[in-house]
C-alpha cells in the first residue's frame, strides 16, 4: 500500500508504524539519534561514516522470518531516491507468494497440505560450504535426507519468482510503503553508485498485536486478499 506525498519526521513515522504492532529495534546502529526503532537505509556518508545500512536487502527475501515473533509490516519512506538521465533507480520489487501460492497445481498444494518449514542457517551453511577453499565439514546423514524437501524449496523458490507474481516500485521522494511480510517477498535493486544518494527511514513491525484477540477485527479486515485489502486502522487505545 502507497501513502504518496507524506512529510514525516521521525517520530510521526515511529508513531504511525506502532498502530500495528511492536516494532524491532535495528541493531546494526544504523537509526534516528535516540530511537533505534527507526532505522536508517542508505550509501550517503557524512564526515566519512555512513549514516545508514547500504546494502539492505540485496535479494529475495522477506523480513524476520526466522525470529521467533515474525515480521508483520514494512514500513518504508523514502527521503532521497537516486535517479541517472531522468530515471528512478533503487527500485524495490515485490512478489505476491498469495497468487504464487494459488497457481500452484492442485497435486502439490495436496502434497503440500500438512508440510511445514524451518527457517534456520543449514542453507547458508552449505552454500558457504562449496566455496574453494571453504574447511567446512560435510553434510550430516540428518542433512543428507533434506533432498527431497530440497528438491521441493527449489521447484517453490522458481515458481513464485516468475514474472507475472511479481511488481517493482519505483520511488519518489515522500513515498510511505506498507507492505505484508508473510504475503511478499521483496528484493531492492542495487543499480545505484555510492554518489547516487538514496535515503530511506524504516520501522520493521512485528507480527505480535496482529495475532492479539483484541485485534481480531483488524485481522478480518486484512484478510480478504491482496489487492482487494481496505485500510482499517487498529484501535488507538490497543497495545503499541
Ligand atoms: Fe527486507
Amino acid at each position: 500500500m502507497r501513502f504518496p506525498d507524506q512529510h514525516l519526521d521521525a517520530v510521526a513515522l515511529q508513531d504511525f508504524s506502532r498502530r500495528f504492532g511492536s516494532i524491532q529495534e535495528m541493531l546494526t546502529g544504523y537509526h534516528e539519534p535516540g530511537m533505534p526503532e527507526v532505522g536508517i537505509l542508505s550509501n550517503v556518508v557524512e564526515n566519512g561514516r555512513p549514516i545508514g545500512l547500504a546494502d539492505a536487502g540485496q535479494d529475495w527475501h522477506t523480513d524476520m522470518s526466522y525470529n521467533p515473533t515474525i515480521g508483520f509490516l514494512n514500513v518504508l519512506f523514502a527521503v532521497k531516491v537516486p535517479r541517472r538521465d531522468g530515471k528512478v533507480l533503487g527500485g524495490t520489487c515485490f512478489v505476491n507468494t498469495h497468487a504464487a501460492y494459488d497457481d500452484l497445481p492442485s497435486e502439490v498444494k495436496a502434497r503440500l497440505a500438512d508440510a511445514t518449514a524451518t527457517h534456520d542457517f543449514n542453507k547458508f551453511w552449505e552454500n558457504m560450504r562449496r566455496r574453494p577453499g571453504s574447511t567446512r565439514g560435510p553434510m550430516s546423514e540428518e542433512q543428507r535426507r533434506k533432498a527431497e524437501s530440497d528438491r521441493t524449496l527449489a521447484m517453490l523458490f522458481a515458481h513464485q519468482l516468475q514474472p507475472k507474481f511479481q511488481y517493482t516500485h519505483r520511488w519518489t521522494e515522500g513515498d510511505v510503503l506498507v507492505w505484508d511480510h508473510v504475503g511478499t517477498l521483496h528484493s531492492a535493486i542495487a543499480d545505484y553508485g555510492p554518489d547516487e544518494h538514496r535515503l530511506m527511514k524504516r520501522c520493521q513491525v512485528m507480527a505480535d498485536r496482529i495475532f492479539d484477540p483484541a485485534c481480531a477485527c483488524w485481522r478480518r479486515a486484512s484478510s480478504q486478499g491482496p489487492g482487494n485489502r481496505p485500510f482499517v486502522p487498529p484501535p488507538e487505545n490497543g497495545r503499541s
